[in-house]
């Protein structure tokens, strides 16, 4: 008698481990569902990088985070975006070690001196007013000053230290222009003929850093989460045992 009834408990107790182990698994094991990805906007790089012969500007529009900004301004502006993109033979035909020798901010500038915050269609170059706002700021003489000429199809550009013409449309939609040119666009207020006066040490920037450092934090969270999550199931899994055990005697 007694031990049918131990036998009974020992039955009991076996269907509710199997029951909460099978309860609990996909519950610890279940990943975040991913949703699917929105549409979102245009992708600068992407259209670069399918284009191809862009790549040292790709490179630098990342680097200087320029390319992020661009992502946010196609998702926010009705304005739309216009680039000028030089291609690598643009960028090979600067003498050697000028990318090197800008600063962080300088490169920032050269990049967004390349953009417009506006788009332009070719026939819209026709009836542009200059000098070009672009994304570097101001446009005065001597800073970042930009103007299009144009005649028949061909599309002039000047800096006033660079003279070249679009020469080829990479992109358009209506809100997004990318055209291709073949010399790399010297501003005024980076590339001065003039000897320069020495600049001034670039303030470091802490927030990179401290992004950096956020991160374990977040994993130390996520991991006694899991943590107590497990605790939590092993009290029930006891709690309703010692019920059982409580019933069947
Ligand atoms: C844009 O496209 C590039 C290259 O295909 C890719 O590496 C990057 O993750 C994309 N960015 C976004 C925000 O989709
Ligand atoms: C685009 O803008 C919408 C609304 O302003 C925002 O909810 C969404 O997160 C943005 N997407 C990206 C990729 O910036
Ligand atoms: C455009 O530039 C070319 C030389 O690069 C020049 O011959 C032509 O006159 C220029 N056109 C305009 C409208 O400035
Ligand atoms: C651009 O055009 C404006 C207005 O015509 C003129 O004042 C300025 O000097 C020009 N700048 C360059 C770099 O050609
Ligand atoms: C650019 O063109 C202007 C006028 O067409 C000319 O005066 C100037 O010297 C040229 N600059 C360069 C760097 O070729």
């Amino acid at each position: 008698m007694e031990q049918q009834q131990q036998q009974h408990l020992f039955i009991t107790l076996s269907f509710f481990l199997v029951f909460f182990l099978h309860c609990s698994t996909p519950t610890l094991a279940q990943a975040p569902a991913l949703a699917p990805a929105p549409p979102g906007p245009t992708n600068v790089t992407k259209i670069l990088e399918k284009a191809g012969q862009f790549t040292i500007f790709i490179r630098l529009m990342k680097a200087t985070q320029v390319a992020n900004q661009l992502l946010g301004q196609l998702n926010n502006s009705n304005n739309g975006i216009t680039i000028f993109a030089p291609s690598d033979s643009a960028f090979s035909s600067l003498s050697a070690g000028t990318l090197n020798s800008l600063t962080d901010e300088q490169k920032v500038e050269l990049v967004q001196f390349h953009i417009i915050p506006t788009f332009l269609s070719s026939s819209q170059f026709q009836t542009v007013s200059n000098p070009l706002r672009t994304q570097a700021g101001d446009s005065a003489d001597g800073k970042f000053p930009l103007n299009v000429t144009t005649s028949g199809n061909s599309v002039n550009i000047t800096s006033g230290l660079t003279n070249t013409s679009v020469s080829g449309t990479i992109y358009t939609d209506g809100q997004l222009a990318v055209y291709q040119i073949d010399q790399v666009l010297k501003p005024y207020q980076i590339f001065d003929p003039r000897p320069p006066a020495p600049a001034p040490a670039p303030a470091k920037s802490k927030k990179k850093a401290a992004a950096i450092a956020e991160s374990p934090d977040d994993t130390t969270a996520d991991n006694s989460k899991a943590v107590s999550l497990t605790a939590m199931q092993n009290v029930v899994f006891w709690g309703v045992s010692a019920i059982v055990i409580a019933l069947s005697l």
